[in-house]
């Protein structure tokens, strides 16, 4: 699926791909070897289950355990389980020695077959980049490959052999804790980022010891929980479940992702997780996927809880029979599949094929070559948050942060801008600094704003003024006499890395209270403000924080963040980030996206509003949209070209000019809307972005290659492309540009 468009964008932005690749697709599409078939010949239905089983490390673990119901057992009975054959992978652990021990077990056993490491490296092990919806404000298919491409690399040193990312859920309620490890509203920007990502992890072949097998999750449609709380059923339209919440996944398995994990949400009643229609025959049948599917953590047995399944023997049937090859935790494959091969419930040709895929993944990780794979003490010691790793990340942070509002070129800060009072619970915090799914990275690593500062030598004063959730006694009186003595104020504010991820659902996305009481009252000293927004979702803003003269959306950058806010704020880094997902007015906007569908009554933009499709409390469109955000310096785009017709494909084309006195890239995003359609259309769908860098005064020619299938959606019976008229914009976000249009024949 969009394999045009694809081709488009990373040729046009000159990305630089060369000797990459699609990650494994070549890999993925051989026969099963024959040692594989050997081993199902002489393996049990015992010694098979014990292959689809896996548990949370218990050998290495990583700390707090991050799931439920992580502190049964401990190192000796998974040792013993090891030894036993029933442990197929183990997750979540960390190091060499703990690896070594686990995979010394796996050894004992009848058939030796290697044990497989896996982790949630989402944005970075010890080294942390950008969270996903930050990192997908870059705009940067070519940024996301680095960072997971360095992520592989580091977690190799670590004993990890797959990762379970990119998590490719198309988030459009900011309400859902879980935005925050996605790429955000759209779903083209999404696809590009995930094909990325697991080029970025996987390479061109998985033998590599430096690369890890990739997991596209949630599949599918987590991201469309409803009214954002995490778990949720979901209500989807099929071509809504198709455009937006299955494409990312689709462009996964085109690009070759060894392995898929299925979602906790139901579809149409029936769950992800036993859900047939998804795991087989879309997956197997259409989109011919050849990797195998882990379930996500105990979701076989929440079939029970979702009222799918009667029992645990039950739930293991159902998942098992709807094409989940591994299990995460609950043990029901363990327990039960050889009961249900014996009673003829489960074919003896099931089990097989789901333990050949298992095989096939550690076969392709080279772990039957070499079950010590990543298990290196000195890699250990070499790879990880190398220099070179925590250049990448200061420079993904800065390229991740976006400048939402600037009045009166209040930023950059001149180098010697006198007296600065850096207020606000951030600012000298090292705790939350990298963001949701990164429990594995190193604090020590964690650059605060603070540091970030110190580096420069400047006159700064830091007064913390509230908690994220509390204020502090005298906090106020204390920050309000800072502002005043000082000549300007960064105002660190905004979530907790606590406030978003898994089961972090929130009604009201705004800064905190007691945290907007002291921006009040810092704004009312007349200083001039710079709020550096904390956050791992789009936030509705107010008042004082509405109000500040510079916005830079910072969300949680990763280990460097305070050095990468650092070297915006100055100028080091003009930004040139775009939003991944709007910032709407109000949390009652929610879902609130730019790509939402027309109505029977649209709201004018001037003129009467009564019996008009809006809110009575607020305006429609997002404070800041979808693709909007600032540079240092100024862009026009000018001289769109676009073809009166279009058959196959067109090229059109435009002129991006640095109208201003400063270097920076502008990203140049292509709209279009079909105008009238067997079915409602978005009012403008992202096909196309480039990054173009422009010295003052430079101005450069960019072009983008529309093909059919660019122009298609789910119709009655499947996918379609309609003649007809389409409206078109080559602009600076979702809502900018000067409308075009061209046919369709
Ligand atoms: C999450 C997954 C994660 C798994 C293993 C689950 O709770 O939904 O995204 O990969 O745990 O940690």
């Amino acid at each position: 699926m969009f394999p045009a468009t694809d081709r488009r964008t990373v040729l046009k932005s000159g990305a630089v791909l060369a000797g990459l690749s699609l990650g494994g697709a070549g890999a993925l599409a051989q026969q099963p070897s024959d040692r594989v078939e050997q081993l199902i010949a002489r393996m049990t239905p015992e010694e098979k289950a014990g292959q689809l089983s896996s548990f949370s490390d218990q050998i290495r673990p990583i700390g707090k355990p991050f799931n439920p119901g992580l502190t049964a057992g401990g190192i000796a009975e998974q040792l013993q389980r090891v030894r036993a054959g029933q442990v197929g992978m183990l997750f979540n652990g960390v190091g060499y020695a703990g690896a070594k021990a686990a995979q010394d077990a796996a050894m004992q056993t009848r058939l030796k077959i290697p044990l497989i490491f896996a982790a949630d490296v989402i944005h970075g092990l010890r080294t942390a980049y950008p969270l996903p919806i930050a990192e997908a404000c870059a705009f940067d298919p070519d940024l996301a490959e680095r960072t997971a491409r360095a992520a592989a690399l580091e977690s190799t040193a670590l004993g990890i052999h797959w990762t379970f990312a990119p998590m490719v859920d198309v988030a459009r309620d900011q309400r859902w804790g879980r935005v925050a490890e996605g790429s955000g509203e759209d779903p083209y920007l999404g696809i590009m980022l995930a094909k990325a990502r697991v080029r970025g992890f996987q390479g061109a072949n998985l033998k590599d010891p430096t690369r890890v097998a990739a997991c596209a999750k949630h599949f599918a449609a987590y991201g469309a929980v409803s009214a954002g709380m995490d778990y949720n059923q979901t209500e989807i339209s099929r071509p809504t479940l198709h455009e937006v919440h299955l494409a990312p996944f689709q462009a996964c398995v085109d690009a070759g992702v060894a392995t898929l994990m299925s979602a906790f949400n139901d579809i149409d009643g029936v769950p992800a997780s036993g859900n047939k229609w998804l795991m087989t025959d879309l997956l197997r049948g259409e989109w011919s996927f050849k990797g195998m599917v882990i379930g996500d953590y105990t979701a076989d047995e929440e079939l029970i809880a979702h009222g799918y399944a009667a029992d645990g023997r039950d739930a293991a049937l159902k998942a098992f029979n709807a094409g989940m090859d591994m299990t995460i935790q609950s043990d029901l494959f363990n327990r039960h599949l050889p009961d249900l091969v014996a009673k003829g419930e489960v074919s003896a040709a099931r089990l097989d094929e789901a333990v050949r895929r298992v095989l096939r993944l550690k076969e392709q990780v080279g772990l039957f070559d070499d079950p010590y794979r990543s298990i290196s003490r000195r890699a250990e010691r070499s790879s990880v948050a190398t220099p070179a790793m925590l250049k990448l990340s200061r420079e993904a942070g800065a390229r991740s942060i976006v400048l939402l509002k600037n009045d009166n070129n209040l930023l950059p800060l001149r180098k010697n801008p006198g007296r600065i009072a850096l207020i606000g619970p951030f600012g000298d915090d090292r705790d939350n600094v990298v963001g949701t799914w990164a429990f594995m990275a190193d604090r020590e690593l964690n650059v605060s704003i603070a540091q970030g500062l110190a580096a420069r030598k400047l006159d700064v004063t830091t007064v913390k003024g509230s908690d994220v959730l509390e204020p502090i006694a005298g906090g106020i009186e204390a920050a309000v006499a800072a502002a005043r003595a000082a000549d300007v104020v960064l105002l660190a504010i905004g979530e907790s890395q606590i406030m978003s991820g898994e089961a972090q659902s929130r009604t009201d996305i705004v800064v905190p209270a007691p945290q907007m009481a002291l921006a009040e009252a810092v704004a009312a000293t007349g200083k001039p403000v710079v709020v550096l927004l904390r956050h791992g979702r789009a936030l509705a803003l107010h008042g004082a924080v509405a109000n500040a003269p510079a916005i830079l959306a910072t969300w949680f950058l990763g280990s460097r963040a305070g050095e990468s806010i650092a070297d915006v704020l100055f100028g080091d880094v003009n930004p040139s980030a775009k939003l991944s997902a709007s910032f709407p007015h109000e949390s009652g906007q929610q879902p609130y996206f730019y790509n939402h569908k027309r109505t029977g009554r649209p709201a004018p933009d001037t003129g009467s509003q009564e019996y008009k499709a809006r809110y009575r409390e607020t305006r429609n469109e997002a404070l800041y949209p979808f693709g909007h955000g600032l540079s240092y310096t100024r862009f026009a785009i000018e001289g769109v070209t676009v073809p009166a017709r279009m058959t196959d494909r067109m090229e059109v084309t435009a002129t991006v000019r640095n109208t201003g006195a400063r270097a920076g890239d502008e990203v140049v995003q292509l709209y279009i809307h079909d105008v009238v359609a067997s079915h409602t259309r978005p009012v403008r769908e992202l096909k196309g972005f480039q990054r173009v860098s422009l010295a003052p005064g430079q101005a450069k020619r960019v072009s983008f290659t529309l093909v059919r299938d660019d122009l298609r959606f789910w119709g009655e019976e499947g996918w379609v492309v309609e003649a007809g008229l389409f409206h078109l914009w080559v602009a600076a976000s979702s809502t900018g540009g000067e409308r075009q249009q061209f046919e369709l024949a």
